[in-house]
């Protein structure tokens, strides 16, 4: 019988996190249950830090980025006691069920916790896009509109002084962002994790361009590609979460002091960053957002637990949260083909 849900939001922000705690208290409200929101991801459980949410909470909220709630990139199954610590938080606070707003893994806790008796269900949100079995994670089409605004914007100035403009784009292990990005801001070469990228090809596509009196490239590169040559990903700095992921960054300083190197001409690189994870959702992200966050409480109502809420093949639905988090979600092989015709 539930009676009380906790609602946490995990790892990286995008802007339609807001959009799914509020679907996810209104549509908890219709079945009766008390919503409460854990404080900065699992961090909140580790630490008992809650509030409560009323319909004054979340009035207003759709169309805000961030999260009311707060996140952090903590695990308890890396913090001492972390685990027993959440047990006896979920007891305190009386809650008879969990939903998880957040990438592989936010909702790779609340898989690993369900075999501690936790009832959890999960909601993928990243801007990243790399969840298995979800068309979209939450987030993904407003991080999409940010980049394609600024490639837009990028294509003027690059034009006027006919330069090669690097734009490093969000994405450690999926090309997604970079890729969809680029097409639909008209990125002339698209660098993604998935496919190691030859500095040949590249300058090809440069001098070809000049032939055709296009004095000026955008590249698109996510943060997590490589050049052929088998070097490792670029970071920012050594630093490594608490879920083994170093921060990535740089790549695009390397790609222009190269392409510099071996053509000659003016570039200038711009790291989109947090930009891409910032301000208000896309009409496409709250609606989803809102869709699946109530559907995460109709899994909940039913006592579908260890299950994801959501948008496969166009449909609201949901899969096992085991599934989600061990597959890779594969890149659009189509969509990678059709962007090496676009320059
Ligand atoms: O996981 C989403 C993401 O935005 C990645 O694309 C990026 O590598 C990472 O988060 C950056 O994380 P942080 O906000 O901790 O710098």
């Amino acid at each position: 019988m539930i009676k009380k849900i906790g609602v946490l939001s995990g790892g990286g922000d995008s802007p339609a996190i807001n959009a799914a705690i509020r679907a996810i208290y209104l549509k908890a409200s219709q079945y009766g249950y008390k919503v409460i929101g854990i404080k900065n991801g699992w961090e909140g459980l580790v630490k008992g830090n809650i509030v409560e949410l009323d319909r004054e909470s979340v009035s207003g909220i759709l169309g805000e980025g961030g999260t009311i709630i707060g996140t952090s990139r903590t695990n308890p199954f890396k913090i001492e006691n972390g685990v027993e610590k959440v047990k006896e938080n979920i007891k305190k606070f009386e809650l008879d069920a969990i939903i998880t707003i957040g990438g592989d893994d936010t909702n790779g806790v609340i898989t690993r916790l369900t075999q501690y008796g936790i009832k959890g269900v999960g909601v993928p949100q990243t801007v990243d896009n790399d969840i298995a079995h979800s068309d979209y994670a939450i987030g993904s089409d407003s991080a999409l509109e940010v980049v394609t605004d600024c490639l837009d914007k990028l294509h003027t100035t690059a034009s006027s002084h006919s330069r090669i403009m690097i734009v490093e784009i969000m994405g450690r292990d999926s090309g997604w962002l970079a890729l969809s990005g680029g097409i639909a801001g008209g990125a002339d070469v698209i660098l993604i994790p998935e496919v190691a990228f030859d500095y040949d090809e590249i300058v090809n596509v440069i001098e070809k361009r000049r032939e055709r009196g296009k004095d000026f490239t955008i590249i698109a590169v996510a943060e997590g590609a490589k050049p052929a040559e088998g070097e490792e990903q670029v970071t920012a700095s050594g630093a490594i979460d608490s879920f083994g992921h170093v921060q990535l960054g740089g790549i695009g300083n390397v790609i222009a002091r190269e392409i510099e190197k071996r053509t000659g001409y003016g570039t200038r690189v711009v790291i989109l960053g947090h930009l891409q994870r910032g301000g208000r959702p896309s009409a496409f992200d709250r609606i989803v957002a809102t869709r699946l966050g109530a559907k995460a409480v109709e899994l909940v109502h039913e006592g579908h637990f260890g299950q994801m809420a959501v948008m496969e093949n166009g449909a609201i639905t949901s899969v096992p949260l085991e599934k989600a988090i061990k597959e890779e979600k594969p890149m659009d092989q189509e969509l990678y083909e059709l962007s090496k015709l676009l320059h």
